[in-house]
């Protein structure tokens, strides 16, 4: 039997890649194992927006030396860090066989079947594909009843800080029709949501009809038997009225947004390349709200951004107060080769970013408390997925995208949309009962 084991790092768009890669093989006779030790192929699909995932991309294909050793595995490598370093990665380290860079990736297959060792590919050109992934390998390879998918790729912001324009290319939207299709497939195989992924969506547009994000929304809306929808991530400078009124229109858009603020100082947003100040963002949040007064808000932060003083960091702080978001993610700066703000001194001792980062997540904390209590004996609805690895009870997300543990769902909820009355807020999850009528 031929077999692979594949590990992904990153964003959700890197989980779709692997999910894509793993369908081709599986079309070609490979079997997907859950461990690394029986497998005859070991992909790594890796992320380079902070540093600890490029220390942890060497550490985790370091571990599976001995396999490599022994029994003769090969190691691939896919992802950001193949596209930022290329033949870079074999240098270091000779054990690994082949560096598939984003757009590169539909050649795995043939690369094992040929045997081309080592083999690699990161060339730039690959990366402005529309269509990266055979049209056999759509699917719900990893998840029964949920499933993203990338409706564009690359990045044309060039944030001061961020990677992912060169790692990734420019922005390229797939075509709203293979979008749709693949939509198709989905509920054919019994998906019933779906979450589209771009790393700015607002910026889409179908190469062939100019069809914009909110007018895709309302296409796949039309689709029957998609009972959810969600979308990430839009940009605050582009986020407007057409899309926050898509929350109001369509009973299937789930109401989550996800509007990423990175600080709370205009002068750290501008620093950041950002093009909005705090102001700005908050009437962002405010337009949302208006259409959809119930939604959940989730953002990211970075703290010890080069020049980030005690002030501007305070105003983050106030922002974090004032927005009242269901779920913050908060990074330390990290310098990353090429950017813009690479250039500029990393000014902020480390110690001092992690206490800030502490701050971020102590005041969250306290937060969530008053933020999630509009949850507590409220019956909110849940889609159960899949046993909790810690608990054993049945979990599966809101509305507002919350995990949510089901303490008395059985097998039978599997796949269906259930009412649950919530009784407790944790710190991550919110966990209730099945309501008697549902
Ligand atoms: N396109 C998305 C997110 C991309 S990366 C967006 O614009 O929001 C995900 C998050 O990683 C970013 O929102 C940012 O908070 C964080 N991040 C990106 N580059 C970083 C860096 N150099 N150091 C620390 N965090 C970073
Ligand atoms: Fe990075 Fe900014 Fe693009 Fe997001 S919008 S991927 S943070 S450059
Ligand atoms: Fe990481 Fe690449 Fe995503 S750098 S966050 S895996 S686009």
């Amino acid at each position: 039997m031929k077999r692979f084991f594949i590990r992904t790092f990153g964003c959700q768009m890197n989980v779709y890649d692997s999910e894509r890669v793993s369908a081709m093989l599986t079309a070609r006779g490979w079997t997907n194992v859950p461990e690394a030790s029986s497998a005859d192929i070991i992909i790594i699909n890796s992320c380079s927006v902070r540093d600890k995932p490029l220390q942890k991309l060497f550490s985790c294909s370091g571990r599976f030396l001995p396999l490599v050793r022994k029994k003769g595995v090969k190691i691939f490598i896919m992802g950001c860090v193949a596209q930022q370093l290329g033949k870079e990665i074999i240098e270091k380290a000779p054990y690994i066989s082949g560096v598939f860079g984003p757009g590169a990736e539909d050649m795995i297959p043939d690369v094992i079947e040929k045997g081309l060792f080592p083999f690699v590919s990161n060339s730039t050109d690959l990366l402005e594909r529309e269509e990266i992934f055979p049209v056999d390998s759509k699917g719900n390879f990893f998840e029964q009843y949920t499933s993203s998918i990338t409706v564009m790729h690359g990045c044309n912001n060039f944030c001061s800080y961020c990677i992912v324009p060169y790692v990734r290319g420019k922005e390229v939207s797939r075509k709203a029709s293979s979008i749709l299709e693949e939509i198709d497939i989905l509920i054919s195989r019994g998906v019933i949501e779906v979450t589209l992924l771009g790393q700015n969506v607002n910026s889409y547009k179908d190469p062939v009809t100019g069809m914009d994000f909110t007018e895709l929304l309302y296409e796949a809306a039309k689709k029957p038997g998609l009972e959810r929808i969600r979308f990430m991530t839009s940009h605050p400078k582009d986020f407007n009225e057409d899309l926050a009124a898509a929350f109001r229109n369509i009973p299937s858009l789930m109401p989550h947004l996800h509007l990423p603020a990175q600080s709370g100082s205009d002068r750290v947003l501008g620093m950041m390349n950002r093009k909005y100040s705090t102001v700005e963002y908050l009437s962002k949040i405010e337009l949302a709200r208006k259409h959809c007064p119930d939604i959940a808000l989730s953002s990211d932060f970075i703290v010890g951004f080069p020049g980030e003083t005690e002030k501007d960091f305070d105003k983050t702080l106030e922002l974090i107060n004032t927005a009242d978001y269901d779920v913050i993610f908060a990074f330390a700066y990290s310098p990353r080769p090429g950017t813009a703000a690479s250039q500029i001194a990393d000014t902020v001792p480390e110690d001092e970013k992690a206490s800030r980062l502490n701050a971020v997540l102590e005041l969250q904390r306290k937060k969530i408390r008053k933020v999630r209590g509009r949850y507590l004996g409220r019956t909110v609805k849940v889609l159960v997925e899949k046993e909790s690895p810690k608990s054993g009870t049945l979990m599966g997300r809101n509305e507002h995208n919350l995990l949510t543990h089901i303490i008395d769902a059985t097998d039978a909820d599997r796949g269906r949309i259930i009412d649950v009355r919530i009784d407790e807020i944790l710190e991550n999850t919110l966990r209730g009962k099945k309501n008697e009528n549902s």
